[in-house]
């Protein structure tokens, strides 16, 4: 597994793996059946595997570890926002999607990973020739996709032979058993020039502010929606520690998040007596910190608040 927050954008996988090879993108993996069989039998491409959900990614870890495959890595993160930060241009030779959420529902639509956007971010990640492919057991799904992808011009629709693995995933079995039909297709990327996708941009540094003055002994608190960059922090409780009768330690948390289109954290924000009158607002090392634009709008957020409260309060020093 890749604890991805830690490294820089985007990800150097020639230091990741022990070869340098054709790298492999799978998105949603589920259990890491077919991602493990892929991976024993092509020991000479690497496998980059995506997945949102927990268990499914415990699973899979076990099954990786228990095959002791060196050329898979498998990644806690959303599709889009790991193909435009973590690869170069041209550094993928395919991306696997097996079984995509449906969301049957017209107005989900918008929800479906296969669409126009998607199609031409990854054009801007694969090589020329590189492929996206498909399997599916919803023929709308499908037809979405196949109409999404001749939006842009870049792909081009193929018909393959299914790989055998394709139609032995968890989900495959299940529709099989039920007698649906299953679809499989390649989309092949024609080279032509896609849209521009920048790496997101990101700072080491921890951001705060300071404020002089003294925190009321007692204030109303209502939910927030700041908007900050390209998305919006939510500023959702606040809450005082248990040591506030230590003067120095009095500190505040405050439960934010920060939604980005294509990436949302849970963050916590502190607010600490620094020494004397001062309090140091800053963003906690908890839960990892991506530090976007919006992101260090979180401290704005909570300073700006601050400002609202019935004291003495003042802004001395910003640094967000
Ligand atoms: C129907 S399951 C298919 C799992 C597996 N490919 C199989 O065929 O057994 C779809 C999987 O995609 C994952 N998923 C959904 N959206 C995702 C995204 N944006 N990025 C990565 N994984 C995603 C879900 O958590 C779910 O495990």
């Amino acid at each position: 597994m890749l604890l991805w927050r830690k490294y820089d954008f985007p990800i150097d996988w020639s230091q990741e793996f022990k070869q340098d090879a054709e790298l492999h993108l799978e998105v949603g993996f589920g259990d890491g059946r077919y991602t493990a069989f892929r991976a024993q039998q092509e020991p000479q491409n690497n496998f980059v595997a995506l997945e949102i959900s927990g268990s499914s990614l415990y699973r899979a870890l076990k099954r990786m570890k228990n095959a002791q495959l060196t050329n898979v890595k498998l990644l806690k993160v959303a599709a889009n926002f790991a193909v435009q930060n973590f690869f170069t241009e041209k550094s993928l030779s395919s991306i696997v999607v097996n079984f995509p959420d449906p969301w049957p529902k017209e107005k989900h639509e918008k929800n479906r990973l296969l669409q126009d956007s998607f199609f031409r971010l990854a054009a801007a990640r694969i090589k020329p020739g590189g492929e996206i492919r498909l399997a599916t057991d919803h023929k709308k799904y499908l037809d979405f996709a196949r109409a999404q992808s001749q939006l842009s011009g870049l792909f081009e629709l193929e018909d393959k032979e299914v790989p055998a693995a394709v139609f032995e995933t968890k989900y495959a079995l299940k529709w099989k058993k039920e007698g649906k039909p299953l679809y499989y297709q390649v989309f092949k990327y024609n080279g032509k020039k896609s849209d521009f996708y920048p790496i997101i941009e990101r700072s080491k540094e921890m951001p705060h502010s300071i404020l002089e003055g003294e925190m009321p002994p007692k204030f109303k608190f209502d939910k927030q929606v700041v908007k900050h960059g390209d998305g919006h922090v939510v500023l959702h409780e606040v809450a005082k520690s248990f040591d506030y009768n230590n003067e120095t330690l009095e500190r505040y948390l405050v439960r934010v998040s920060i939604d980005e289109p294509d990436l949302n954290q849970q963050l916590l924000v502190v607010i600490r007596r620094k020494s004397g009158n001062e309090f140091l607002v800053r963003l906690a090392s908890f839960g990892d910190p991506i530090i976007t634009k919006t992101a260090r709008g979180a401290i704005h957020a909570v300073t700006e608040w601050m400002l609202t409260l019935p004291s003495d309060l003042k802004v001395k020093e910003r640094n967000y």
